[in-house]
C-alpha cells in the first residue's frame, strides 16, 4: 500500500499551460506548488471518473495526486438493500485512481446521513438489537473495505458523529450500539485491511467546544488502543471563519495527540450566510430567496479577489504544519460541481472553489500556488 509520503515522492511533477502569467519557475499545478508538504486532492463525482472522455480529465489529474469520492462509496449507493452490493460506480473510481497514481480516499464507512432506513432496522421494521447492528456494521465495512484492499489508501471510517457542542450525535448508531460503536468501526476497518489509514472527519472541528469533544474522543480512543491514524478537518468554511488562529490551534492540539490532519472537503462560501452557525449539516433547507443569491451572473472582481486573499491565507495556515497536515482536499473540482450551489439553500450560484464553471483558473488557484512554501535548492 502507497503511504502518503510515498506517493508524495512518487508524484508526476506536472506543469500545465492554463492561461495565467506566472514567472517561468512557478510551478502551475496545485500538487506540484505543495510536493513534499502535503497532497493536493479533490472529491469527484461519478461524471468526472466514468465513460471514455471523464469531464474535466486533464485539469483533474494535472493538479491533484488524491481523490475522495463525493457519493459513489456511501452506504445508500454500495449497500442499498441488505443483500444488495452495487460497486459498479466505486470500482470505477478506484480504477480512476489507480490508474493515474493517485492517494485515494474512502468515505465513508459509518454515517448517519446517505444510510439508509433499512440498516437500523429488522425485517419487521422494529429496531435492530445492538448485536444484530454490529454485526450489520461489521458486515458493510468487511465487504467494501476489503474489496479495495490495498487500493484504497486511507478511510474516513465514522463521519461526523459529534454535536455542535462536543457531545455525540444521538445518530441510530449512537442510540442502537452505545458510544463504542466508533471504535467497532475502526476496528474492523482495521481487520479489513491493516495497512489502510484510518480517519475520523468532521465539520466545524475549529469551534472550541466542538474540538474538545472530538480531542476528548481521540484521547479515549488512543488510550483503548483502537487503531486510528488520522483526523480529517473538513472545513467548509466561510470568508471570516474560522480564523488563521483557530486552524493553528486545532491542527496543533490534534498533531500533539499523534494524529496526522487532513483538510478533506474544503471550500469557501462566499454567499451570504443563511444559517447562524458554522454547521455542514446535511440536513438543512432554507427557503430561496433573492437576498440570498446575490451573484447569479457572476462575482464581481471585489469579492474575487477577496476569496483569492482568503484561499491564500488557508493554504498558508495549512502549509504552517507541513508533514503535520499530509492532505488538503478541495470538495469538488469546479464551481460548477459544487454542493454549495443547493445546500443550504437549494438553486444559488455560489463560488467556493478554486476552478471556474468553464474549468479555468481563478484569481483564487493563483494565490494559492503563491501561498505554497518556497523550495531552497
Ligand atoms: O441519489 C439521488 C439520485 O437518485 C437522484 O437522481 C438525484 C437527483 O437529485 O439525487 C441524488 O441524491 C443526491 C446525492 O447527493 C447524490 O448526488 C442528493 O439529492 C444530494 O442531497 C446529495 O448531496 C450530497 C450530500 O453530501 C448529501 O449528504 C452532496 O453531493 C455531497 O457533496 C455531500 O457531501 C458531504 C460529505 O459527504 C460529508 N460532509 C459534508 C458534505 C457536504 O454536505
Amino acid at each position: 500500500m502507497k503511504t502518503q509520503t510515498a506517493v508524495k515522492s512518487a508524484v508526476l511533477v506536472g506543469f500545465m499551460a492554463i492561461g495565467l502569467a506566472m514567472p517561468a519557475q512557478t510551478p502551475t499545478s496545485l500538487k506540484h506548488a505543495y510536493q513534499g508538504c502535503f497532497l493536493v486532492g479533490a472529491a469527484l463525482n461519478a461524471s468526472q471518473f466514468t465513460g471514455a472522455t471523464p469531464r474535466n480529465f486533464a485539469l483533474i489529474t494535472t493538479q491533484f495526486n488524491s481523490i475522495s469520492p463525493e457519493n459513489v462509496l456511501k452506504w445508500e449507493v454500495v449497500h442499498p438493500k441488505p443483500e444488495t452490493y452495487d460497486f459498479s460506480l466505486a470500482d470505477k473510481y478506484v480504477e480512476f485512481g489507480q490508474t493515474n497514481h493517485m492517494f485515494v480516499i474512502g468515505h465513508n464507512l459509518v454515517w448517519h446521513a446517505q444510510t439508509p432506513k433499512w440498516v437500523f432496522e429488522d425485517e419487521k421494521g422494529n429496531p435492530l438489537s445492538r448485536e444484530a447492528l454490529l454485526k450489520r456494521m461489521r458486515d458493510h465495512i468487511h465487504t467494501v473495505v476489503g474489496r479495495y484492499k490495498g487500493r484504497i489508501n486511507g478511510w474516513d471510517v465514522v463521519n461526523e458523529a459529534l454535536n455542535e457542542d462536543g457531545t455525540l450525535r444521538q445518530s441510530p448508531w449512537m442510540k442502537i450500539i452505545g458510544d463504542d460503536y466508533i471504535e467497532k468501526a475502526f476496528e474492523y476497518a482495521h481487520e479489513a485491511d491493516p495497512k489502510a489509514e484510518l480517519y475520523y472527519n468532521d465539520y466545524s472541528l475549529e469551534n472550541e467546544a466542538k474540538r474538545k469533544g472530538a480531542l476528548d474522543l481521540v484521547k479515549k480512543l488512543k488510550a483503548k488502543g483502537v487503531p486510528i491514524n488520522g483526523v480529517g478537518l473538513q472545513d467548509h468554511v466561510h470568508m471570516d471563519w474560522p480564523t488563521a488562529d483557530q486552524i493553528d490551534n486545532t491542527i496543533s492540539e490534534f498533531g500533539k495527540l499523534g494524529m496526522n490532519v487532513m483538510i478533506t472537503e474544503l471550500d469557501i462560501d462566499v454567499l451570504p450566510q443563511a444559517t447562524p452557525s458554522q454547521t455542514a449539516d446535511v440536513s438543512l433547507n432554507i427557503a430561496a430567496d433573492p437576498k440570498l443569491n446575490p451573484y447569479p451572473n457572476g462575482l464581481p472582481e471585489s469579492v474575487q479577489q477577496q476569496l483569492a486573499n482568503r484561499y491564500a491565507d488557508l493554504f498558508a495556515a495549512y502549509a504552517k504544519h507541513c508533514g503535520l497536515v499530509t492532505r488538503v482536499t478541495l470538495w469538488g473540482v469546479t464551481d460548477a460541481d459544487s454542493w454549495k450551489n443547493d445546500w443550504p439553500v437549494k438553486g444559488r450560484t455560489n463560488y467556493p472553489l478554486l476552478f471556474d464553471r468553464g474549468a479555468q483558473p481563478k484569481p483564487a488557484f493563483k494565490a494559492v500556488i503563491q501561498a505554497a512554501p518556497r523550495k531552497t535548492s
